[in-house]
């Protein structure tokens, strides 16, 4: 089946006129120097240094030494001719502690970064939080404790009133959910705790901390475009049955509902509600006017997709391997009893991932038809493969390629059925430090030589910057069809 299902003569889609390409980084991935001009640790500083937390002990310790390696960061993005550039900014380099007096240096670091950008005419759209906790902070409760929000209305006023002119689009957080939900209930990320009330408590008050600082935001940037980045997926059930129905509901739950219904709707899903009730201290945190300040209106909603979900009830397992899936052992949600199949037959990425491009459509469509008609931007897609660079020196990554064609192509179809989609970021411009999985997994378009720090650019830049300056793509047959 193809993604698109188009039969139509002319192969290439043109995107609407100005349309935003754009590619996608974060602070701690990158950047290394994590002890330079007085920044202060995260907790991903510390988390890599939890025997077994990280693939092979890595660290963001050097990365990609983006922080010294900055302009010819900048000169990349301005040979692909994106128009616009995500990356976000650390906190522990601008509040080295969490709180008080803002660190010079740090800042300077990022509004030399702006500058750069402004001088290449691309546009920053910059995340304040992505992922790196300053360490002093979650020592003091983390994000299970309201005080963590205040600090981070604190240090999201230092950011926009030193940069703040220069900087076009603001992100919030990016994917609350893995910040809560994977740092505090499973465990797989930084902080690592496995208690499900603490992840339920950071879930709330990163949406706190988010609707506080949209005030402060839009104070000190009155012409701030501001938004969210959530990670959300397209849960489709197993079978017909109605405990898997109702395996695939808990999940778009705890996934997509208890994030998009506060930010949009002004409460929390009952049923959420209902299933975490037993969990301390859980949603128990919530204060009166706090959904108030976090439904407050936005510019734009971030989207970050990967993968396609089928699931099913954790009782039957057994049942959908009759069916043919197979059902691959753990719980990607610790509490609710459901299991998540692979379909035979359909391609993967290096992270074992599904790829099905048109989840991306059907969630696109679902967005606007059930939480907002705002614009929307991609804010993260790619793929991770293995690649190598081969004897003639490339990094011939065409399942790369292929990828992204049939995503940007599912973009398109959101597009054609009305989905306001102004933006499409790839993840990422460079291999980088892909968290728990350290420097095994490359997201790049751009190869990273580790040991030396050496740029390459791979067969999906060329693509890439072919499609930007086209502002088309050809329609794709989707690689993950089965
Ligand atoms: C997302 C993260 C991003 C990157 C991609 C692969 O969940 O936001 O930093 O690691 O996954």
């Amino acid at each position: 089946m193809s993604t698109n299902g188009s039969t139509e003569q002319n192969p290439i889609r043109p995107f609407p006129p100005g349309f935003h390409w754009g590619t996608a980084t974060a602070s701690y991935q990158i950047e290394g120097a994590t002890t330079a001009d007085g920044r202060g640790p995260s907790i991903w500083d510390t988390f890599c240094r939890v025997p077994g937390a990280v693939w092979n002990g890595d660290t963001g310790d050097v990365a990609c030494d983006h922080y010294h390696r900055m302009e010819e960061d900048l000169d990349l993005l301005a040979e692909l001719g994106v128009a616009t550039y995500r990356f976000s900014v650390a906190w522990p380099r601008v509040q080295p502690t969490g709180s008080g007096p803002a660190n010079q240096a740090g800042l300077d670091f990022y509004r030399r970064l702006v500058d750069g950008l402004r001088d290449r005419n691309i546009e920053p759209t910059l995340t304040l939080y992505h992922w790196d906790l300053p360490q002093p902070l979650e020592d003091q409760g983390g994000w299970c404790v309201r005080e963590t929000a205040e600090r981070f209305v604190d240090y999201v006023d230092i950011v926009a009133r030193a940069i703040g002119e220069n900087v076009e689009r603001w992100i919030t957080l990016n994917e609350p959910w893995c910040s809560s939900w994977a740092g505090y209930g499973a465990g797989r990320q930084a902080p690592g705790v496995t208690d499900i009330g603490k992840a339920a408590a950071a879930n709330h008050h990163l949406l706190l901390a988010h609707g506080m600082a949209l005030p402060i935001l839009r104070a000190a940037v009155p012409d701030a475009k501001v938004g969210i980045t959530l990670n959300l997926g397209d849960f489709q059930p197993g079978s017909q049955h109605e405990l898997d129905v109702a395996a695939a509901r808990r999940a778009d739950g705890n996934l997509n509902r208890l994030f998009l219904e506060p930010i949009f709707h002004g409460r929390y899903p009952e049923d959420m509600l209902e299933h975490y009730e037993p969990y301390q201290p859980g949603f128990s945190v919530i204060r009166e006017g706090d959904v108030e300040l976090i439904s407050q209106p936005l510019d734009f909603l971030g989207v970050n997709y990967y993968f396609p979900s089928t699931v099913v009830d954790a009782s039957r397992a057994a049942e959908a391997r009759v069916a043919g899936y197979f059902v691959p052992s753990g719980e990607q949600f610790p509490d609710l009893r459901v299991r998540s199949l692979e379909t035979p037959g359909r391609d993967k990425t290096a992270m074992d991932w599904e790829i099905e491009a048109s989840g991306l459509t059907s969630l696109l469509v679902r967005i606007r038809d059930e939480y907002t008609t705002l614009p929307i931007y991609i804010t993260e897609n790619g793929a991770a493969f293995d690649d190598y660079v081969d004897p003639n020196g490339h990094v011939l990554d065409h399942n790369r390629v292929a990828y992204l064609q049939e995503h940007i192509s599912a973009v398109h179809d959101a597009i054609d059925a009305g989905v306001d989609v102004q933006g499409y970021f790839v993840w990422s411009l460079l291999d980088n430090f892909e968290w728990a999985y350290g420097y095994s997994r490359r997201f790049g378009i751009v190869w990273v030589d580790f040991p030396t720090g050496a740029r390459l650019k791979k067969a999906s830049f060329e693509w890439y910057r072919e499609t930007i300056r086209s502002n088309s793509v050809e329609y794709a047959t989707s690689v993950g069809s089965v």
